[in-house]
């Protein structure tokens, strides 16, 4: 029969590849609990409206990317391409978000109908943190703190800081009038895309890639001389944070992001080994997406970080746990036995160890043969004789005598081994 193949831009992560996600995973969780934030789950599928409302109409995201359906119920719905509007109708709808604050992280995968490529899938993972109720450069300062101790625990280096403000509704809606007349009188040198976005999101032409249009981009009005003067203020802070911490960035007054919920602050970590894919990690305040949901006016700021991205750029020597500390083998059916009750034992007085026990039988040197590819430190090997005279015999497998153990000591003889 014709196997049946994965959807195209999605990955298996096998038995080989989890050890370095669990490493990414376990380090950026721990990461955010030493900031002390809180974890929040919510649904891959969402009303499709959420995300026209929130993302925007007319983004890439919303236009050409979205898995969305209609369910048989009548409802059009949409597998998340991304965490923070979901967050954010989870907090409206349960009364996190209004008159407190919230710090909230996630773990999660997304879904964008993109065309694959190196770092670019179409099932992907992001850590996300979204902040709620914090209106002052502090935490977007702390935010932007909290990428760069995961690059630092990671062992990810060379990424670059760039950064934006974005001003608040008013500027950007000043701004983008001025910008428009501009881009008018130059508009035989927009190509199509720009052409279409003129009208629909100005901004966004400034993020064009094609190096037709670089000179016109460059020299186009700039948002940051054009800020409100409390926009101002709270990015001139937040460039002052960032000096005391020792974080470097550059400003980059062409950076708006693709997501039209932006406003303020916005930044984003590149790299250049990753080819096209180069941002890493993205995100800024969007202080009116909770009012544009329906929720009450309260202030917010996150960022989205792509977990294959990290992961390319892992560093190949992370540290990576055996499968197991200990293998325990049995010549014979009363010895496999004594082992069931053994594996539980130890499990229950050491529960850090990792016990791997011997199944399917086998002879010695095929049992020791597993033993040695599950990564363990010691073989326990019980025999009929062992258990005449309830004893284990305790295999070093990465160099060591061998030696007889009593059955009652078994237990401290490995506490001291891994103390
Ligand atoms: P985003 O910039 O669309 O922002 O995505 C954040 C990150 O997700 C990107 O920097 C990238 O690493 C990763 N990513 C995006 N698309 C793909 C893909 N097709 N394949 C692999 N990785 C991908 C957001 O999603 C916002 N929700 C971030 C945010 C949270 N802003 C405020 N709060």
């Amino acid at each position: 029969m014709a196997q049946i193949q994965a959807v195209k831009g999605t990955n298996d992560i096998g038995p080989d590849d989890s050890p370095r996600w669990q490493f990414l995973e376990n380090t950026l969780r721990s990461v955010v609990a030493s900031y002390g934030y809180s974890e929040i789950r919510t649904p891959i599928l969402e009303k499709t409206e959420l995300f026209k409302r929130a993302v925007g109409e007319v983004t890439d995201i919303v236009e050409k990317e979205m898995y969305a359906f209609d369910d048989l119920g009548g409802d059009r719905l949409s597998l998340r391409p991304e965490g923070t509007a979901g967050v954010v109708r989870a907090g409206i709808e349960r009364g996190l978000l209004y008159n407190q604050t919230q710090r909230l992280w996630y773990i999660a995968p997304m879904f964008r109908r993109e065309k694959p490529q190196k770092g670019r899938y179409r099932q992907f993972h992001q850590i996300g943190i979204e902040i709620f109720g914090l209106e002052g450069p502090d935490v977007d300062a702390e935010l932007i703190r909290i990428t760069a101790r995961f690059w630092k625990e990671l062992g990810i280096k060379g990424l670059r800081l760039e950064l934006n403000s974005l001003g608040s509704k008013q500027a950007r809606a000043d701004y983008r009038q001025l910008l428009v007349s501009y881009f008018e009188s130059n508009a035989e040198q927009l190509d199509a895309d720009s052409q279409r976005r003129l009208e629909s999101n100005p901004l966004r032409i400034l993020d064009s890639k094609n190096p037709a249009m670089a000179k016109l981009i460059a020299e186009a009005p700039k948002l940051s001389d054009h800020l409100d003067p409390e926009s101002k203020e709270h990015f001139e802070t937040l460039c002052q944070l960032l000096d005391d911490a020792g974080i470097e960035y550059i400003l980059n007054p062409n950076l708006v992001r693709g997501l039209d919920y932006y406003s303020r602050t916005v930044f984003e970590w590149k790299t250049d080994d990753l080819g096209a894919q180069d941002t890493v990690c993205g995100g800024g305040r969007y202080d009116g997406l909770i009012e544009q949901l329906g929720g009450k006016p309260n202030t917010a700021v996150g960022f989205g970080l792509g977990l294959e991205r990290a992961l390319l750029l892992l560093p190949d020597d992370i540290p990576v746990a055996p499968q197991a500390d200990v293998y325990l083998a049995a010549m014979g059916e009363g010895p496999a036995r004594y082992l069931n009750g053994l594996s539980e034992l130890l499990r229950d007085e050491l529960p850090a160890l990792r016990v791997m026990q011997n199944h399917g039988g086998g002879n010695f040197k095929g049992q020791l043969k597993r033993a040695d590819k599950s990564g363990a430190q010691f073989a326990i090997i019980v025999g009929e004789s062992e258990l005449e005279n309830r004893c284990v015999t305790v295999k070093p497998l990465r160099g060591g005598e061998q030696q007889t153990v009593s059955q009652n000591d078994i237990v401290d003889f490995l506490q001291n081994q891994y103390k």
